[in-house]
């Protein structure tokens, strides 16, 4: 049986990074690619990643490119593709500038793997995967946002670190848009089966739940150049995994919603269950009225960037 290939599209921080722990789970072979301008960048980075197997004891070939040539028919792109904010720009032109690339290497996907599964990793998240979906003419379940994960990992750290506990026995759940209006849901956030609501004092619980809203703008303002990579690849690893071993897992994900939770025609983050048909299911939680009217005021937010894009 030939091995299975992700494309890790946009060769940056999130795509390289991503590309190494692809190559350490030895889960495919990857094709990390970027744009001409970056020259040999890629194939710099792939080699370097390449030549750790024989250190980490993995098989993956690890190539990088600037052609799509070589990612014809993956099993499953990542799209990484961007640019960040850069003084003088507005919110808008950084959505219409990443929408412009997002739509790029979306038609040279869909092109060269057509049956691919897409993973959208690029920002404005949410809206991102509207332009991934409108432009691969996939079917929802092939087009699918990472940010989910990622939100309930930093809320898992959060709650480990409060309680004193294994991270092994967190697990939380945010949903909603990737923006500061996400929604982190204690009642559905556990610790060995025990929801936090149980365990933690509200001002406490509060306090978690607005760091985990600014999770991405913390490290920003660490690192001063550039944003997180490291937690945001080991989301879009932990996606890969899902689909390609067809494990249905269910992990919050970005999904394009048809009327599920009273949402139509965005991508918002759901719960979902990922295996090798991609999205093969979207978990329908009983939410209360408070956090069905957090999820409303989230997709608004989506609605939003997704009109100033038309
Ligand atoms: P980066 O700037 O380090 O890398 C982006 C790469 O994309 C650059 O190497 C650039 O040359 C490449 N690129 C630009 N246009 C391209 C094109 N047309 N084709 C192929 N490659 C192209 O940025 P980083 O940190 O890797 O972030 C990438 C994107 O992921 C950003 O939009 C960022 O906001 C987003 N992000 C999303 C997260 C999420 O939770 N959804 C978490 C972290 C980052
Ligand atoms: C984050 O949450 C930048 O979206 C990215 O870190």
């Amino acid at each position: 049986m030939s091995r299975k290939k992700i494309s890790v599209i946009g060769a940056g921080n999130v795509g390289a990074t991503l590309a190494q722990r692809l190559a350490e789970m030895d889960l495919a072979d990857v094709v990390l690619v970027d744009i001409p301008q970056t020259e040999e960048m890629p194939a710099g980075k792939a080699l370097d990643i390449w030549e750790s197997g024989p250190v980490y004891g993995y098989d993956s070939r690890v190539v990088g490119t600037t052609e799509y040539g070589p990612t014809s028919g993956s099993d499953l792109a990542i799209l990484t593709a961007g640019v960040p904010r850069k003084p003088g720009m507005s919110r808008d032109d950084l959505l219409k500038t990443n929408a412009r690339i997002v739509q790029s290497v979306t038609e040279a996907v869909a092109r060269t793997s057509p049956k691919s599964i897409l993973i959208v990793v690029s920002n404005p998240l949410d809206a991102m995967c509207s332009v991934a979906l409108k432009t691969s003419r996939f079917p929802k379940n092939r087009v699918i946002g990472m940010a989910g994960v990622l939100d309930c990992a930093r809320m898992s750290a959060f709650i480990a670190q409060e309680l004193k506990v294994s991270v092994e026995n967190v697990q939380a759940l945010v949903m909603g848009g990737h923006g500061d209006a996400m929604v982190p849901l204690p009642r559905f956030s556990t610790v060995a089966g025990i929801p936090i609501t149980e365990l933690l004092p509200k001002q406490v619980i509060d306090r978690i739940i607005q760091r985990t809203r600014d999770g991405g703008a913390e490290i920003v303002k660490l690192l001063k150049t550039g944003s997180a990579y490291y937690a945001p690849s080991a989301g879009a690893a932990q996606m890969a995994e899902a689909i390609l071993k067809d494990k249905k897992r269910i992990l919050p994900c970005a999904a394009y919603l048809e009327g599920e939770y009273g949402i139509d025609g965005i991508f918002v983050g759901v719960p979902v269950k990922l295996g090798a048909g991609g999205i093969e299911e979207i978990v329908a939680l009983n939410l209360t009225a408070q956090e069905r009217i957090a999820l409303q005021k989230s997709a608004g937010a989506v609605k939003e960037l997704v009109a100033a894009l038309q």
